[in-house]
């Protein structure tokens, strides 16, 4: 056994609270001396976890230590909805900088901590841009057909995970050049994607209020000044708990008129198009671990950035279209 203190603690995040260690051990092909084991490290590295019985069936239970506000001292974890939620944007399918293969990390990881919806914040596919000539260089995939049909047939597909999503300035390029929409074949080809809108869309999940969002236009200097102005649009009635932000390509968490505020990274390394603008790129994607009250209001908000280095990349040209393979769990 891996006894690293990030396998540790990674396997002390999948033992969820009040699951079925049955599943747990089921899931991760672990004999019973491996979970005992595994139980004793967790407590060395201060992770405290039980195995009670729950009317004949084995539980996980964990302390519920969270960092609710000290201003609220009559709040208990356990009267709260717990929410976990995954998401990614700009997988721009069809680009030669394309990083599938970290995508699948990504639905994985979603999937061994149990997460049941991935949100996707646009630019799901690279699109045509007539007056970008050396766009089609750029890419693998031309068209759209190639385009969607790639995301028919190789997006995650994961046992339990919907994936919702929108669409975004690349993916619009199809419709403007002759009114062909990605949503309608994906709607009809994966029951697992669900379309919500195109630039936008607000959702509410466990009663609490999120709003996706994929903007136009460039990058400004600062990370936070084109969220800001996003939500100072808002009016209060249609206002969000919660704002992700696709397009930009960059990771930045901020809380503002109480939004917590997110532009979620991308799944496509840098291309020729952000180097000659002189534009950064981030890849990664972020895991939002929530609680919140029966009205919707967010107690706890926990969001875990990940990051992929230049190492995780893919970076030869051509190396992940060719390599990577579909990530399946039935
Ligand atoms: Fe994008
Ligand atoms: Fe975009």
């Amino acid at each position: 056994m891996n006894m690293s203190r990030d396998y540790i603690e990674k396997q002390y995040r999948y033992m969820k609270n009040g699951s079925s260690v049955e599943d747990y051990m089921l899931k991760f092909h672990m004999n019973s001396n491996e979970l005992y084991g595994l139980l004793e490290l967790c407590r060395i590295y201060g992770k405290n976890i039980d195995i009670v019985n729950q009317n004949g069936t084995l539980i996980f239970e964990k302390p519920l230590i969270r960092n609710l506000d000290p201003k609220k001292p009559s709040l208990n974890p356990k009267d709260l909805i717990h929410t976990e939620i995954c998401v990614v944007s700009d997988t721009h399918f069809g680009n030669i900088h394309q990083q599938l293969h970290l995508l699948n990390r990504i639905y994985r990881e979603a999937y061994n901590r149990g997460i049941k919806t991935v949100l996707h914040v646009g630019d799901v596919v690279d699109g045509n841009y007539l007056n970008r000539p050396e766009q089609p260089r750029q890419q693998f995939l031309h068209g759209f057909d190639e385009q969607v049909g790639y995301v028919v047939d190789m997006y995650p597909k994961v046992r339990g995970i919907t994936t919702k999503y929108i669409l975004g300035s690349h993916d619009e390029t199809h419709y403007k050049n002759g009114q062909a929409t990605v949503n309608t074949w994906l709607s009809r080809c994966r029951k697992d994607m669900v379309f919500l809108g195109q630039d936008c869309a607000g959702i509410d999940i466990n009663g609490i209020k999120l709003f996706m969002d994929h903007p136009g236009g460039g990058s400004a200097q600062s990370l936070s000044y084109k969220p800001q102005k996003r939500i100072e649009i808002l009016e209060s009635q249609y206002k969000p708990k919660i704002l992700l932000i696709g397009h930009y390509h960059k990771s930045y968490y901020f809380v503002y008129r109480n939004v917590h505020s997110i532009l979620v990274p991308s799944f496509c390394d840098k291309t020729q198009f952000q180097q000659k603008q002189g534009l950064s790129n981030v890849v990664g994607a972020y895991f939002l671990d929530i609680y919140s009250n029966n009205k919707g209001n967010i107690e706890y908000f926990c969001p875990e950035e990940i990051v992929f280095k230049p190492n995780d990349m893919w970076e030869e040209a051509g190396k992940d279209q060719n390599k990577v393979k579909k990530l399946v769990i039935r």
